[in-house]
């Protein structure tokens, strides 16, 4: 089964790492793919999201990163995937992640599974990182090396 995990990576936490090992062990294809959002500012450039990607992955057989612009189940038609896979931190993400669902299901057809996010990471996010990093705090727990690099500027 070809799976597609879809976010903005802006930048990959260890909770993103987390989720798509453990989806490599149950599922034989991942895409993982990168959003393209025009109008949101990103603090890494596509390239450098899906090279960080890339980088994490580089020894994952059955993981490939790709980018992508405009809707979420044209990237997912376009690329054969049999279902979209999100992680789910909290009831918090619930709602929204929900009402996506629906809409992806709605839209093309596409089965949206849901993975729990392992509970060390439960409160983890992308902004979370941006706002301890920009204040000067430690995020070396928080992101994998590849990413606290790019942080750092090094
Ligand atoms: O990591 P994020 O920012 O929570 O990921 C959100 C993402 C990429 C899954 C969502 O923004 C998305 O699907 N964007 C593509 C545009 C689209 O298809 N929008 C309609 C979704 S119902």
């Amino acid at each position: 089964m070809k799976i597609l995990i879809p976010g903005s990576f802006d930048p990959p936490t260890n909770g993103h790492i987390d989720v798509i090992k453990r989806c490599s062990k149950i599922f034989t294809e991942i895409l993982v793919g990168v959003v393209v959002n025009p109008s949101k500012e990103s603090l890494f450039s596509r390239e450098e999201r899906s090279s960080m990607l890339e980088e994490i992955f580089k020894d994952y057989k059955n993981i490939k990163v790709m980018s992508f612009e405009g809707l979420l189940v044209d990237f997912a038609s376009k690329n054969s995937v049999d279902a979209i896979v999100k992680g789910l931190r909290a009831m918090t993400d619930f709602d929204y992640e929900f009402q996506m669902a629906q809409a992806n299901s709605t839209l093309a057809g596409f089965e949206t599974i849901f993975i729990p996010s392992s509970p060390e990471f439960g409160y983890l996010s992308s902004s979370m990182v941006k706002e301890i990093h920009s204040f000067g705090g430690d995020v070396s727990s928080l992101v994998p090396s590849e990413v606290l690099k790019r942080l750092n500027n090094e």
